[in-house]
């Protein structure tokens, strides 16, 4: 799938912020050990602007964003503000690929494993892989029952554009938090795992389509692209869902809140 890195940063601070809330569950350093990690992954790092805020809380290690967007990458290559950070560097590369090195003392995800469905049966071979000391911290959006995205689901499935979003849009990828805190006790990670709705207030004329333009909507988009390549499809599919929209998430006074639930789990390894 193809990103638009700056349609993605329209929303820079909502999408920042259960980033820095999952962060600051990574209790480094925690006692014993290094005083920093040996080396820090983000996998799908994104734009790499919060892989950035690793590379500046332990500056003693090694960080590195992982992602299979090459627009993604050249975003990040392309960013003034990370371009001399002795220790941070960004490898093209897919999470599926993806095997943890016997140094990676910290793995993050944020917001990329949805993306990922497979990521349940991989999850126990990476924390089996990781060294003893080690933190998970990962972070997955949990909206797909929310009212956006299964109008996204219905109006797909409706209309002159339904043979061409066949199969198109994703079925539930991620599980709820006390699945993930199976997975890490079962691997002998100290874990915890919690969910948080946020009520996020967003401005403009539709500013959920604009959202979810920026990620969910983008299998979408590209099909219907493809399809009909004067984009008179998108524009009828796009129109009928922001309709749909407006009445699920009605501006008020202060703009529109679209609350948005996201899924984390956070663990270190005895
Ligand atoms: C919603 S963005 C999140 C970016 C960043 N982690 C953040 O929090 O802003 C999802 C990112 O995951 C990446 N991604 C999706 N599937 C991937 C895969 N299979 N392997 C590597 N990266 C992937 C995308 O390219 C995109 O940059």
């Amino acid at each position: 799938m193809r990103w638009d890195p700056a349609r993605y940063a329209a929303f820079a601070d909502d999408r920042a912020r259960p980033f820095h809330d999952l962060i600051a569950q990574v209790a480094w350093p925690s006692g014993a050990g290094q005083e920093a990690p040996r080396r820090v992954v983000d996998l799908g790092c994104g734009p790499g602007a919060l892989t950035a805020t690793l590379a500046a809380r332990w500056r003693r290690s090694t960080v590195v964003g992982i992602d299979s967007s090459a627009e993604m990458l050249a975003s990040a290559a392309a960013d003034p503000t990370l371009a001399d950070v002795p220790n941070l560097s960004f490898a093209l590369g897919a999470i599926e690929d993806w095997t943890p090195g016997p140094t990676d003392d910290v793995v993050v995800t944020n917001a990329a494993l949805q993306w990922v469905p497979s990521h349940v049966s991989l999850l126990p071979t990476w924390l089996d892989a990781m060294p003893s000391g080690s933190w998970f911290a990962m972070q997955v959006p949990g909206n797909f029952g929310s009212p956006s995205h299964a109008l996204m689901r219905s109006v797909a499935a409706s209309g002159r554009w339904a043979s061409a979003l066949d199969g198109v849009l994703r079925s539930e990828p991620v599980l709820d938090p006390a699945g993930y805190l199976g997975i890490l006790l079962d691997a002998g990670f100290a874990a915890r795992a919690w969910e948080t709705t946020y009520a996020q207030l967003l401005t403009g004329v539709d500013p959920v389509l604009d959202w979810v333009r920026g990620t969910g909507l983008r299998p979408a988009l590209q099909a219907l692209d493809a399809a009909d390549p004067t984009g008179a499809t998108t524009s009828a599919f796009e129109a009928e869902y922001a309709a749909a929209l407006r009445s699920a998430y009605p501006a008020g006074v202060h703009g529109t809140v679209y609350p948005f639930r996201r899924v984390f789990a956070v663990g270190r390894k005895p």
